[in-house]
């Protein structure tokens, strides 16, 4: 990876990692760019950090060698965000840039403490506060609280007017080194990132949707020129593009989403699975398209994604010992905390001695405070019987008409 000049006196360095699990959990098969900024006045401050993972700080430290940066010129550290992928180089920075000064906002202290044992030369900032770097050039900063952990803050640089939101507006997909910007890709590269932004922001940011559109409105309020993020590519020619992306998934969360429908079912021994294809095609014989996940085969990271791109849901899934079928019932736990609410839904399956999936199914809806709005389920007992399947194609009409109305307004 190379130092790239993103704007006079603003620098992008970058790592790729894509041999990881993300936050331990999430798939990367496209990898993911971890950024960081050098911002030069008189003074020169470096914006975000990168993970401690293998080679990557030493990666960064490399690129200021590139660029002809001593770590000894770099004056001040701002610190936006403490997850450590952007906060885990610290440990490798101070071992070889001894009195350096952080800026960042209070609540990252304690966070200094506990992850790296910093507690000095920390200069703590709110909304409205700024930095002189001289030579024209001022950083703003910005709280933008819980984008995605309670201490994140943005910083803003008034004079290239970039700003450096850390999560946001980010994506998961490795970076090129020659096209780290949206105006140095072709136009097919750009949707490959909006595709990884959407999984990036079901994974990472979608429980914080509340907070990503509080965040939203005050980068509207900013003459921003650039947007350059933590992960991802950077936004130079069209930063109203990413803003319109964000803006519509922090929406999705709560609804109304694409009038498409995610079906996820798992099955024991069968049974359930003969009701999927006819609930898929009576949705898709309305016009509307489903993403289909097998559960547990499919990763949890995809299914949250479908789950915010979709307004309706159907849920195949037997009972099993009385209650839901365990691994359905992590996956449907883990969308009601990424707090993806407000879907119209659908719910079948089979059961043998007893069912018990449906009444733990709607307790979980009101535990999580998801407020999905269930048509009448369709349970059987053993196989589905021809009666049963004529219900569940007549079920998934009725929700294709839903999600339409919903998403569409689409009353015909
Ligand atoms: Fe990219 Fe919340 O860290």
């Amino acid at each position: 990876m190379k130092a790239t000049l993103v704007t006079d006196g603003v620098y992008r360095l970058s790592a790729n990692v894509d041999n990881i699990l993300f936050e331990g959990m999430w798939p990367v098969p496209n990898g993911v760019a971890m950024n960081s900024y050098i911002v030069k006045g008189e003074k020169c401050a470096i914006i975000d950090g990168v993970c401690a993972w293998d080679g990557v700080p030493e990666t960064l430290l490399a690129q200021l060698d590139e660029l002809d940066i001593d770590v000894n010129d770099i004056d001040y550290v701002i610190i936006n965000h403490m997850e450590p992928d952007h906060s885990g180089w610290l440990d490798a920075f101070a071992k070889v840039r001894k009195d350096f000064t952080i800026y960042t906002s209070e609540r990252a202290k304690p966070l200094l403490e506990a992850f790296y044992r910093i507690t000095d030369n920390i200069q703590l900032v709110k909304s409205g506060d700024t930095l002189d770097l001289g030579n024209g050039r001022v950083l703003a900063f910005e709280e933008i609280p819980n984008v995605h952990w309670p201490e994140t803050m943005a910083t803003y640089d008034t004079k290239s007017k970039t700003l450096f939101p850390c999560d946001a507006f980010g994506s998961f997909g490795s970076v090129a080194d020659d096209a780290p910007y949206d105006d140095t890709l072709q136009e097919e590269h750009i949707e490959f990132f909006e595709r990884e932004m959407e999984r990036y922001y079901a994974n990472i940011v979608t429980a914080f949707s509340q907070a990503t559109q509080k965040a939203i409105e005050k980068t509207k309020a900013l003459d921003v020129k650039i947007i350059a993020p933590g992960h991802g590519i950077v936004w130079r020619r069209h930063p109203d593009r990413v803003i319109r992306s964000y803006t519509r998934l922090a929406s999705y969360a709560k609804g109304p989403a694409r009038a498409e429908v995610a079906v996820i079912w798992g099955s024991m021994y069968g049974m359930t699975e003969m009701g999927v294809e006819p609930v898929i095609d009576a949705i898709e014989s309305q016009g509307v398209k489903t993403r289909v996940h097998r559960i547990p085969e499919s990763g949890i990271s995809y299914v949250l994604d479908s789950v915010l791109q979709c307004s309706g849901v159907a849920i195949g899934m037997p009972t099993y010992e009385y209650k839901m079928f365990p691994p359905m019932a992590a996956v449907l736990d883990e969308i009601g905390k990424k707090k993806i609410m407000n879907r119209k839904a659908f719910r079948f399956g089979s059961f043998g001695w007893s069912g018990g999936a449906q009444k733990e199914l709607t307790e979980l809806d009101e535990r999580l405070k998801m407020k999905w709005d269930y048509l009448e389920p369709v349970e059987f007992k053993g196989r589905p019987t021809d009666e049963d399947i004529a219900l569940l194609r007549k079920r998934g009409v009725e929700l294709a008409k839903a999600v339409k109305i919903w998403a569409l307004g689409d009353v015909s």
